[in-house]
């Protein structure tokens, strides 16, 4: 173990392991994000970064945007700076068939007669296209398209995505302008969408709106949770020539030795011929369902700069450049039914029952309908043949209805669907909040849709986590009566559990025993499994951490909920609510009477070694984390607290603790204790 670190005394020697932490971190981070090959451990990575952390805290003067340090984003952008881009960000002229890409091929070859000409194919990314500047290899500005003349300054938020460089590795370009593309890769935003249903909050739609919507996120700690990915297309063709770069396949090529994720394997090929561009087409065509992103089609462009020179643009587009747009997949089947499902929220959701159909790789059989809106539009009839299609969507949808065929069934066609004005579940009316195209059920506390659906949510792993009660049960439970909402979970008994379908006494013990297991999930827990509309894991985690127990969330009003960092006006009014609804009320009392947690517990003191201790925690521990050597003062009856001052009767230690740190303890004469002495301490 190195302690004291004394290597940093000095501050020459401090800003030059800036500089050199800075690279060793940069081409880490390359390796494994980019490369996919890292060289080092997790945490010795993490180590690393700690100690440029203290080093850059301790010297502020050092201060860099691009250091690694900056990647967790952290600062509130008050608004995006307009900023003018250096060329136009044009878009593309599009095509549909082999016919066009041929007419295209054509008139590119007459305006550069007797030149052998090149083609280079890419993938059309579906995203948000993104202008990144660098200047000193340090990455500047990042651009979003705007109007094509102006764009918006979102480099905070772009800072957060692994896969772009904040500092070119040595012997790129000092100054170099790349345009790419940012998206949601697939499984990310399936991720997301999973917990926003799980927190009842509203899906996103797609992957490209949420990639654009999160880039223009205020905040970019948020950004940070969400792991966009970004792919270049286009590096700057004048600077590249300067290299001595010709072309476009090669400058794309070069780029991944400056620090950027070039296209992989068989994304990018060059080709001379509109045979080779159309087998590339056809490969991804087929291809494009595997990829963990979304293509929209395919990018051919002239592949020597000087030749896209000699061709320019039009006012709109290069002439150089061509995307081929793959069909969005659409197949035509049978609308055999429209279901209205009803969730724990109430919000009610038409679904398609289809004759199965083959879309994109898939077999379809229901389509999402989106509200009563859609279905007026579509005027839809049950047996009609309708159109479905993917495109971005993971859900596909109704987009349209042979109205041919509708016509052919002459007069005797079935009546419009209408969307009905009664719950399906519980023919309670159903309400359309005034600005919202969603209905819902009013009878929240006994449909018994709503009532299924927010016991699955208080039993779900993340939430209380009760083992032994499948979808099936639940429902058998609710129509018995024998739950009419998630406190009489607790008075469940084995008499009436034994009886029901799929209940040996082996379940029912595992049952009963799981859900007197869960009395000890924590409050903030149980404060997510209470199904408060807009009250996902995250905002009970805060609402829990900052009021502590039922009793103050109860009392809270809205204006003391709002005060809450990280809790907006929505929040606070429906947790409000749900507190001064009496039933509401009612049903918590009987889960506090059931023994569920109700408050933050703080962890019972594991003994008194610490006891008057004011301590600082800093630098990197062997045998603990920071967190668990904190959580060890405290759990030991030590204070913690986070700068060192006259107050401060301790500092435990571990390797590369800030030399300013250190400095000042040994000033104000406060015992710095290693990780071993601590240890031994707090175990004796
Ligand atoms: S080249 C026109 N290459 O598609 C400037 N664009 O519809 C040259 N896009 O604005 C663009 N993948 O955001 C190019 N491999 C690719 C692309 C690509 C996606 C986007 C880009 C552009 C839009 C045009």
């Amino acid at each position: 173990m190195l302690w004291p670190d004394l290597r940093y005394l000095h501050c020459m020697d401090a800003l030059q392991r800036i500089d050199a932490l800075r690279a060793e971190l940069h081409a880490h981070n390359h390796k494994y994000y980019v490369l996919a090959e890292p060289s080092i451990s997790d945490r010795e990575f993490d180590a690393l970064l700690e100690e440029l952390t203290q080093l850059e805290a301790a010297h502020p003067e050092a201060y860099d945007a691009n250091s690694p340090t900056q990647r967790v984003g952290g600062d509130l952008t008050d608004k995006f700076e307009k900023v003018p881009h250096r060329h136009a960000m044009l878009s593309l002229s599009n095509s549909y068939n082999a016919e066009e890409v041929a007419q295209w091929a054509e008139r590119v070859q007459a305006s550069l007669p007797g030149e052998d000409v090149e083609f280079v194919m890419e993938l059309k990314y579906d995203g948000v296209a993104i202008s990144l500047w660098y200047e000193e290899r340090a990455l500047v500005r990042a651009l979003t398209r705007g109007d094509g003349a102006v764009g918006e300054d979102v480099r905070t938020n772009v800072a957060t995505i692994r896969t772009v460089p904040l500092k070119l590795l040595p012997g790129a370009p000092a100054a170099l302008e790349i345009r790419g593309e940012i998206f949601f890769p697939w499984d990310a935003f399936n991720a997301l969408n999973a917990l926003r249903r799980e927190s009842g909050e509203q899906e996103f739609a797609n992957p490209r709106n949420t990639a654009a919507g999160t880039l223009k996120l205020q905040d970019s700690r948020l950004v940070a949770d969400r792991p966009l990915d970004c792919m270049l297309y286009n590096v700057d063709g004048g600077a590249m020539q300067a290299l001595g770069i010709d072309r476009h396949s090669e400058a794309v090529e070069r780029t991944g030795t400056w620090g950027f994720k070039p296209p992989q394997g068989r994304s990018l090929e060059v080709t001379t011929s509109v045979d080779g561009i159309m087998a590339f087409v056809a490969h991804w065509d087929k291809a494009r369902h595997n990829l963990n992103f979304a293509i929209d089609g395919i990018v051919i462009k002239v592949n020597r700069y000087n030749h896209q020179k000699r061709l320019g643009n039009t006012a709109k587009s290069p002439r150089w450049a061509l995307a081929y747009k793959f069909e969005t997949e659409r197949a035509r089947t049978e609308l055999v039914d429209v279901k209205y499902q009803v969730g724990r929220t109430g919000a009610v959701t038409p679904v398609a029952d289809l004759d199965p159909v083959q879309l994109g790789g898939t077999t379809v059989q229901h389509a999402s309908l989106h509200n009563a809106d859609q279905i007026a539009k579509l005027d839809l009839r049950i047996g009609d043949m309708v159109f479905v299609e993917k495109g971005g969507e993971i859900i596909p949808k109704i987009v349209g209805v042979d109205r041919e065929a509708a016509h052919a069934e002459g007069l005797f066609a079935p009546p419009s669907l209408v969307f009905p004005s009664a719950c399906p579940e519980c023919g309670s009316t159903l309400e359309r909040v005034e600005g919202e195209a969603q209905h819902y059920c009013v009878n929240f506390a006994d449909c018994p849709a709503q009532v299924r659906g927010r016991i699955e949510h208080f039993i779900s792993r993340k939430a209380m986590n009760v083992d032994g009660l499948g979808k099936e049960t639940v429902a058998q439970l609710v129509d018995a009566g024998l739950l009419r909402d998630v406190a009489d979970l607790y008075a469940l008994s084995a008499d009436q559990l034994l009886p029901l379908e799929r209940m040996a006494q082996k379940s029912v013990d595992n049952l009963l025993v799981s859900l007197a297991e869960s009395k000890a999930v924590p409050f903030e827990r149980v404060l997510f499994a209470l199904g408060i509309r807009h009250v996902g894991e995250t905002v009970a985690k805060l609402l829990a951490g900052s009021l502590g127990s039922f009793e103050k969330v109860a009392q809270a009003s809205v204006e003391e909920v709002v005060a809450l960092e990280g809790i907006g006006p929505v929040i606070a009014e429906s947790v409000v609510s749900h507190f001064a609804d009496p039933a509401f009320r009612e049903m918590v009392a009987r889960l506090v009477a059931a023994g569920i947690q109700t408050e933050v517990v703080e962890e019972a003191p594991l003994g008194d070694a610490l006891e008057g201790e004011v301590v600082v925690v800093s630098g990197v521990f062997t045998t603990m984390s920071r967190d668990e050597a904190k959580s060890a003062v405290t759990a030991h009856g030590g204070r913690l607290v986070g700068s060192i001052s006259s107050k401060t009767t301790m500092v435990l230690a571990g390797d590369n603790m800030g030399p300013s740190k250190l400095a000042k303890a040994e000033k104000l004469g406060i015992p710095i204790v290693d990780e071993d002495t601590f240890l031994a301490r707090i175990q004796s």
